[in-house]
C-alpha cells in the first residue's frame, strides 16, 4: 500500500488512502445504517423515503461532508479550534462548541444502543432466542431494556473498548482498527444478505425496499429523511471536521467524500436487503419502529435454519459497525480537550469517556423505573437525545457550516483546499459553490423548519 502520509509537527495523520476511507467510512457506517436506516425506511413507505434519501444524500450530504473536509483539513484542528483558527475573533467558533456538544449527546444515546447489541449478541451466541415467539422476544426485550444492571453493564463495556481504542491515537487506534473492521463488517453483510435472499419470499421484501410508495410521504417523512442523512454521514457536528485533520495534504478530497458516501448508502441498502426480504418471508411488518433488529430479527432468526449462527454474525455486525462510529464520535471530544483544555491523550479519553458515561447512563436508564418518570415532550432522555441531535443539532450545524465556506472562508483558501495547492483539476467546483451557496442551506432551512412545524408547507 502506497504510503500518502504526511507529518505535520506533533501532529498525528492518517497514513494510507485505504486508512482515509476506512476510518471516515467507519464513522459513518454504524446503527445509523443497520438499525435506524431499516426502521425509519419501514415507518415511512419504504422506497419511496429511500428515493428522497438518496436525493438528500447527493444534494445536501456530499457537499456538506466535502466542506467539512475543507474546513478540518486547512485547520488541522479540532471543530471549535478549526472555526477560531480560521475567523478569529468572530463567533463561528460557537459552530464549533455546538459540534462538541452534540458529541455528547450522540455518544451518551449510541453507545446505549451499542450496549444492547452485546447483550444480543451473548443471547444470540448462548442460544436465548430458542422457541420465544414474537410475544416473548418483545417481553424479553422490554425487559431487558428497562433493568437496571445489565444495559448499564453492556453500556460501560462498550465505552470501556471506544476508549480503550481512542487512548492508542489516530494510527494506532483508530486507523489500525478502521482498517480492520471495515472489511469485516463487509464480510458479514454479504454472507447475511445471501442468507436472506434465498428465503422463500424472499422478493415482497425487495419489493417493498424498492418499489416506491409517495404516499406515504408527509413533511415529518422529509425531515426524517434530512435528519438521517446526516446522521448515517456523520456530518454537521464536526466528526468530519476532526478526521479531516488528520488526512494526508494529497489526499483528494472529493474521491474521499464520493467513497465514503457510496460506502455508508451501500451499507444501508444492503441492511435493508438483509431486513426486509427476512420479515417478508416470515411474515412480519416491517414497521416495527426501534424494536426492528432487537425484536423481529431475533424472531426471524430462531426460525431459519443456521438460525443461532446468523444471529450472532448480525450481532457481531452491528456491534462492529457502532464501534467505528463510537471512536469517532469520543475523538471529537477527546481532540478538543486535548487541544483547548490541553490534557495528555490518555487523561482526555478517560476525562471524556467518564463523562458521557453519566449522561449515557441516564439514557439507558430511561426505560427503568429510576428514570421513567422523567420526560420531556412526550420523549424519554434517550428519544430527547436522539431526535434533538439528529434532526435539530446536526441540520444546523450543517447549515452553518456549508455557509462558513461558501461564503467566509475566502475563494484562495478554498480553491488551494480543493485542488491540493494547483495540482488537481477539480473542475466541479462552481457547480460545488452553487450548492453550499444557494441549495444546500435554503433547502436545509426549509425543511429544518417545515419538520419542526414552524413553518407549513
Ligand atoms: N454515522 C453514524 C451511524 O450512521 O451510525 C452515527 C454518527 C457517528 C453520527 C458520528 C454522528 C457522528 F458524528
Amino acid at each position: 500500500m502506497k504510503n500518502i502520509g504526511n507529518n505535520q509537527a506533533g501532529r498525528e495523520s492518517f497514513t494510507t488512502k485505504f486508512g482515509v476511507i476506512a476510518a471516515t467510512a467507519g464513522s459513518a457506517v454504524g446503527l445509523g445504517n443497520i438499525w435506524r436506516f431499516p426502521y425509519l425506511t419501514g415507518e415511512n413507505g419504504g422506497a419511496a423515503f429511500l428515493v428522497i434519501y438518496l436525493v438528500f444524500v447527493l444534494v445536501i450530504g456530499i457537499p456538506v461532508m466535502l466542506s467539512e473536509f475543507v474546513i478540518g483539513r486547512s485547520a488541522r484542528k479540532n471543530p471549535y479550534g478549526a472555526f477560531k483558527k480560521l475567523a478569529p475573533g468572530k463567533p463561528w467558533y460557537l459552530v464549533g462548541l455546538m459540534g462538541v456538544t452534540a458529541a455528547f449527546m450522540i455518544l451518551a444515546f449510541y453507545t446505549t444502543v451499542a450496549g444492547w447489541t452485546l447483550e444480543y449478541l451473548y443471547q444470540s451466541v448462548t442460544n436465548g432466542f430458542v422457541n420465544k415467539d414474537g410475544a416473548q422476544l418483545s417481553l424479553m426485550f422490554s425487559e431487558f431494556r428497562s433493568d437496571t444492571w445489565r444495559p448499564l453493564f453492556w453500556f460501560l463495556i462498550f465505552m470501556g473498548m471506544t476508549a480503550g481504542i481512542i487512548v492508542l491515537g489516530v494510527r494506532k487506534g483508530i486507523e489500525k482498527s478502521t482498517v480492520i473492521m471495515m472489511p469485516l463488517l463487509f464480510v458479514i453483510l454479504v454472507i447475511l444478505g445471501i442468507r436472506s435472499l434465498t428465503l422463500p419470499g424472499s422478493l415482497d421484501g425487495l419489493r417493498f425496499l424498492f418499489k416506491p410508495d409517495f404516499s406515504k410521504i408527509d413533511s415529518s417523512a422529509i425531515l426524517d429523511a434530512l435528519g438521517q442523512v446526516f446522521f448515517s454521514l456523520s456530518i454537521g457536528m464536526g466528526t468530519l471536521i476532526t478526521y479531516a485533520s488528520y488526512f494526508p495534504a494529497r489526499d483528494r478530497l472529493l474521491s474521499t467524500s464520493f467513497s465514503v458516501a457510496l460506502t455508508d448508502t451501500l451499507v444501508a441498502v444492503l441492511a435493508g436487503i438483509v431486513i426486509f426480504p427476512a420479515a417478508f418471508s416470515f411474515h412480519i411488518a416491517p414497521d416495527e419502529g426501534t424494536g426492528l433488529v432487537f425484536v423481529t430479527l431475533p424472531g426471524i432468526f430462531q426460525q431459519m435454519p443456521g438460525g443461532a449462527f446468523f444471529a450472532s454474525l448480525f450481532f457481531l455486525l452491528l456491534a462492529v459497525a457502532a464501534l467505528t462510529s463510537t471512536i469517532s464520535v469520543l475523538e471529537v471530544i477527546v481532540a478538543f480537550f486535548v487541544e483547548e483544555l490541553r490534557l495528555r491523550r490518555k487523561m482526555a479519553t478517560w476525562i471524556a469517556a467518564g463523562t458521557v458515561s453519566l449522561l449515557g447512563m441516564m439514557c439507558t436508564l430511561s426505560w427503568n423505573s429510576l428514570m421513567e418518570g422523567v420526560s420531556f415532550f412526550g420523549l424519554n432522555t434517550f428519544e430527547l437525545l436522539d431526535y434533538t441531535s439528529a434532526n435539530i443539532l446536526l441540520p444546523i450545524g450543517g447549515f452553518f457550516i456549508a455557509l462558513f465556506v461558501a461564503w467566509f472562508f475566502g475563494r484562495e483558501k478554498r480553491m488551494a483546499e480543493l485542488s491540493n495547492d494547483g495540482s488537481l483539476k477539480a473542475g466541479y467546483i462552481p457547480v460545488y459553490i452553487f450548492i453550499i451557496r444557494f441549495l444546500a442551506p435554503i433547502a436545509l432551512a426549509f425543511i429544518f423548519l417545515n419538520g419542526i412545524g414552524l413553518l407549513k408547507m
